[in-house]
């Protein structure tokens, strides 16, 4: 788990962001920025950066690497920071929560605003990241640049699915995007593979379900990473998130993709409910699903 940025934050100074700004900057071109080039980037002179990159080193925010040269680069905890200090500048948030989930691609925490919301750091590319370098230590440039840019994209991704399928769709209210955060609203309930749902309730919940991915496909969009580990419910329903890998519609492969959605759920509730939807004249498929829109899914029942 990438270190929690909030526990050096406050005393970070304004030269400290010039400094990794300035090495963000540095790292579209290399893997391991030059010190000149950090004087010229982050607009800092040779002193100052000499002692800004201490600083930044002793909390764990940049890295060093003599090759040639000796060079510089940002951790994911330095990039963390910049995001951090961008929502903060944008009033999106005013503090730093504890944790609300640690995925494997993403850490989430709680964040204070006008009300509590909830961010959302992708690391995809990170973890893959680690365990190639245990095995080689390769100094391709592009390998390192990748993973700030998988970890941002999948931000970017996310928040636009996030965006187009909102309100339509039950999904956490999309707040502010910024490099590879998401700030969202903060979701109560339990994760759908926590919840204890009366057997009774079984059928109901699933449906509900199924018509949040039917009012989603309509939006645009299929989610394809579809499990009762990215579901909420609560009393007043469902709640679906986690959309960096939702597809458009339009994809060539958006059918399957719903189709491997709707058999990852309906296989959840058939193993967790076997009476209650374990018979296959339940409905499982709701009326929305069943139209000709839903072609391969209905084929699939
Ligand atoms: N908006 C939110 N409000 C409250 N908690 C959240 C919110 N978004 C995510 N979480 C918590 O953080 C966890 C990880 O979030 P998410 O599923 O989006 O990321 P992930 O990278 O897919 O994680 P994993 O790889 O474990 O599925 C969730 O399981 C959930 O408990
Ligand atoms: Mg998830």
């Amino acid at each position: 788990m990438v270190r929690n940025v909030a526990d050096f934050f406050p005393d970070l100074q304004t030269e400290d962001f010039y400094l990794l700004s300035g090495l963000e900057h540095g790292m579209r071109f290399s893997e391991w920025v030059a010190t000149e080039k950090l004087t010229e980037f982050a607009r800092l002179d040779d002193e100052e950066v000499e002692y800004r990159l201490d600083r930044c080193e002793d909390r764990g925010l940049v890295e060093r690497k003599t090759i040639q040269y000796l060079g510089f680069r940002l951790t994911f905890e330095g990039y963390d920071a910049l995001a951090l200090r961008t929502f903060a500048e944008r009033e999106t948030i005013e503090g730093f929560g504890a944790p609300l989930g640690v995925g494997k691609e993403s850490d989430v925490y709680e964040v204070r605003s006008y009300k509590p919301l909830a961010l959302k750091f992708h690391r995809e590319g990170y973890t893959n990241f680690r365990e190639v370098r245990k095995e080689r230590d390769y100094t391709s440039d592009n390998r390192h640049v990748s993973w700030f840019y998988t970890a941002r994209k999948a931000a970017e991704r996310e928040y636009e699915a996030l965006e187009a399928v909102y309100p339509e769709v039950r999904v956490p209210r999309p707040i502010d995007q910024n490099r590879h955060g998401i700030v969202m609203e903060k979701l109560s309930g339990v994760e759908l593979s926590k919840a204890k749902l009366d057997p009774g309730q079984a059928v109901g919940v699933l449906d509900l379900i199924l018509d949040e991915l039917a009012a989603a496909y309509r939006a645009g969009y299929v989610h394809a990473d579809m499990s009762e580990y990215n579901v909420f419910v609560d009393s007043d329903g469902v709640t679906v998130f986690d959309w960096p890998q939702a597809v458009s519609t339009d994809h060539e492969n958006a059918d399957e993709f719903l189709e491997r959605d709707v058999e990852n759920l309906v296989g959840y509730f058939r193993r967790k409910h076997p009476k209650q939807v374990g018979d296959p004249d339940v409905r499982a498929v709701p009326e929305t699903l069943r139209n000709d829109e839903f072609e391969s899914v209905r084929d699939h029942r």
